[in-house]
């Protein structure tokens, strides 16, 4: 699908029904599957991502019913999981693919994991050298790529992991399988990561003098059913943080956002630029939330620390469009990682920003962007890689071009953000964008 995006001649309102966030979504699934019982999950997402998650525990024996405004997952709970369905399609979603792996593994089942093919090109070793060292049996295919295929094994054993790279999936991974295996499982992080899989479990977490994080796990961890609700999507809603800081007199308003300080740098940075976001409504339940205001605000560069990266890895695309209209010289360094992601974030991003006529030097780990406050993007046909950030990212792009530009393959925005173009169409002044 080709979606046409006009200059937007202002935006306001309030998005009420964020998309559900997906990284606490798929692990309150997960979670549910190893707890035996009945659990229910309020604002569950339609989001595609999280929709294979749920597939993938039927496969392994959950039954679970879909509501309109919640889901029920009915499990055995973790000794009790058994595969009905031989492959278990991932779809597009790495933490699907790498969570389930330290379920699967520590379950000791047999099945393969599948997805489509930017997963299936996606670094899978990054899981299994550590499933590995537990004693796992698992094979790839090719260089650590999916399929995976799972066989049985005479059960793990606790290993003390560091993180090679600041991954939430990863360290998540090792821990699910370490809730499986004899003794106990650390994994150390030098960078935090995402921490819903930690605060959801309720794992002991040490913070040393250093500054390292060390997480456990093991069999005595009880995992109980649960009655949860997800909150709206930061990531999401960087979209619209973004948005409403560049176009012309909006004011948006974005309903019950989480705002885990693992995963909430975008805030941070954007006001650092100069942007103007006030907080109402903060809640703290298991995962903090607020009612998150923006208002259009002339943007000043900036870079990012290295220690933002990960709080701001999947925002980093739009963080970047926003830099375009930022004075100044803007350095995005450290963040590989991107080039790990649905598609090779840097290349994407990069490409993004030059299809609009902004000044970018691309570096391996990241890019250094001059910015302009008076920079208008030119009108252009945006290529996506199927990536729905880069599509969002490219939406946002475009709202402040001169004339309309189109999104290829703009479907990909279902992987995380399905109402993504109504919400626009909502937001636009006079219901024109
Ligand atoms: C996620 C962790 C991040 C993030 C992804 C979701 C999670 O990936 O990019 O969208 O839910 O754990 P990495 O752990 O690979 O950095």
């Amino acid at each position: 699908m080709i979606q046409k995006v006009d200059p937007a001649k202002g935006l306001k309102g309030v998005i009420t029904d964020l998309p559900a966030d997906k990284s606490i979504a798929h692990r309150a699934a997960m979670f549910a599957a190893l707890a035996e019982g009945e659990s229910v999950i309020y604002n569950y997402p339609d989001s595609a991502d999280p929709q294979s998650t749920i597939a993938c525990l039927e496969g392994l024996g959950c039954r679970i019913e879909r509501h309109p405004d919640h889901i029920k997952i009915f499990s055995k709970g973790r000794n009790g999981l058994k595969v009905t369905q031989k492959q278990l399609d991932c779809g597009n979603s790495g933490t699907t693919m790498r969570l389930l792996s330290g379920i699967v593994a520590g379950a000791g089942l047999e099945v393969s994991l599948t997805g489509d093919a930017s997963l299936s090109a996606r670094p899978m070793n990054r899981v299994l050298d550590p499933l590995r060292m537990m004693g796992a049996s698992c094979e790839s295919s090719g260089e650590g790529r999916a399929p995976i295929r799972f066989k049985a094994h005479d059960g793990l054993k606790a290993i003390d992991y560091t993180l090679p790279v600041a991954s939430a999936q990863v360290k998540s991974c090792v821990l699910l399988a370490g809730l499986f295996a004899g003794g106990e499982t650390t994994v150390t992080e030098t960078m935090p990561s995402r921490d819903h899989t930690e605060r959801m479990l309720g794992l002991p977490v040490e913070r040393k003098a250093d500054g390292r994080i060390v997480i456990s796990s093991s069999r005595s961890v009880d995992v109980k059913p649960a009655r949860f609700r997800v909150p709206g999507d930061i990531s999401g809603a960087a979209f619209w943080l973004v948005a409403g800081s560049l176009v012309g007199n909006a004011v948006i308003t974005l309903n019950n956002t989480g705002l885990n300080p693992t995963r909430s740098a975008v805030t941070g940075i954007l006001k650092r630029m100069g942007a103007s976001i006030t907080l109402e409504n903060m809640q703290s339940e298991s995962e903090p939330t607020a009612d998150i205001t923006v208002r259009q605000a002339r943007l000043k560069a900036t870079s990012l620390r290295p220690e933002e990266i990960p709080n701001a890895i999947d925002e980093i695309p739009v963080l970047a469009v926003a830099m375009c209209f930022a004075g100044g010289v803007s350095e995005i360094r450290n963040a590989g990682e991107l080039r790990a992601k649905e598609t090779d974030r840097i290349r994407a991003t990069v490409s993004l920003l030059r299809s609009a006529g902004a000044e970018v030097k691309e570096f391996e780990d990241g890019f250094e962007i001059t910015g302009n406050n008076e920079f208008r993007p030119k009108s252009t046909v945006y290529d996506t890689w199927h990536d729905h950030r880069i599509a969002m990212a490219a939406s946002v792009m475009a709202l402040m071009a001169d004339a309309p530009s189109e999104i290829l393959e703009a479907e990909c925005v279902k992987v995380s953000y399905p109402a993504f173009f109504d919400h626009l169409d909502k937001l636009c002044v006079n219901g024109e964008s």
